[in-house]
Formats: structure tokens, C-alpha cells, sequence
């Protein structure tokens, strides 16, 4: 894997998805603290596409084949993912009232930051060592929601 000549570097395909997705719920929440909350319906919209973005390409890229061999780990990832998608669903009904309550909000970003943590320490490293280098960008886009071309394989396994 080399940079192209002439361009930057591009960044991994499997980094910082987590940062960016703390950073916007950490943005949400430091919005609706304030008097003017024009802008925390297109804040949620946002913060809501990515994660549920960023949950779907795992599940759809990654967790298949992390599944085969790591049975237990996955289905604690998908209990995560399915935590979170019950939570935005709650919090989206009823943005302001949610978003106001702070036993909510620190609960789901502990979760969240947990989560994170986790999948940074064991599907990712696992990711980056065993799934192609194709699983990895189409995961990327799907995450990013960009259009993703069509598989060629459905493995998901990296071959040297
Ligand atoms: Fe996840
Ligand atoms: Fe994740």
C-alpha cells in the first residue's frame, strides 16, 4: 500500500470513524446547551446518518467474517449497534426533552466511548491485518455514505 505519487497520502480507510462520530454527538450536546438551538434538528440529522452510516458498514463489511472466528465479540458489537439505534429512535422523537435530560445523554456517550474503545481494540486491529484492502475502502464509503461499486466476492477475506 503506497501513496500515489503526487497526491497526500489518503488516510486509512479504517481511521477515525470514532473520533468523528463522539465529536458530533459532543457538538449536539454543546448546542443544546445554548439559547439558540437553530441549528440542533440539522446537528441530529447529521450525528443520526453517520452513526447509523457507520453501524451499517460494519455490520454489512466487517462483522461477517470477524464473526467466524470471534463469535462472542460480534454479538456484543450487534447488542451495542442495536442499544444505539433503540436510542436515537428515542432521543429523535423528542429531541430537546432528551437532549436536556443529562443521565441520557452521558449514559449513551459512556456507551458509546466504551464501544468505540472495544471495537478499536479488536475488530479494527483484526480488520486492518485480515480483511482485502478492497472490504476495507468499500467500507469506508459505505460508512461515509458515499456509493459503493459492487462486490466482486462476498469473503470479506483478505488474500495476500
Ligand atoms: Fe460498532
Ligand atoms: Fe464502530
Amino acid at each position: 500500500m503506497s501513496a500515489k505519487r503526487g497526491h497526500p497520502p489518503p488516510s486509512h480507510p479504517l481511521r477515525g470513524h470514532h473520533k468523528k462520530m463522539v465529536k458530533l454527538f459532543e457538538d449536539l450536546v454543546a448546542e443544546a446547551k445554548k439559547d439558540d438551538r437553530s441549528k440542533l434538528r440539522p446537528m441530529w440529522a447529521t450525528f443520526e446518518s453517520a452513526l447509523l452510516a457507520h453501524i451499517n458498514a460494519e455490520e454489512a463489511e466487517l462483522l461477517p467474517p470477524y464473526r467466524r472466528g470471534h463469535p462472542v465479540e460480534a454479538k456484543a458489537i450487534e447488542e451495542d449497534h442495536h442499544f444505539f439505534r433503540k436510542v436515537l429512535t428515542e432521543f429523535g422523537v423528542d429531541l430537546d426533552l432528551h437532549l436536556m435530560r443529562a443521565d441520557a445523554v452521558e449514559s449513551f456517550l459512556r456507551r458509546l466511548g466504551d464501544h468505540a474503545e472495544s471495537e478499536d481494540g479488536g475488530l479494527y486491529p483484526w480488520a486492518a491485518r485480515e480483511v482485502s484492502t478492497e472490504v476495507q475502502e468499500r467500507f469506508r464509503r459505505t460508512a461515509e455514505g458515499l456509493p459503493v461499486t459492487k462486490k466482486k466476492d462476498g469473503s470479506g477475506i483478505g488474500l495476500p
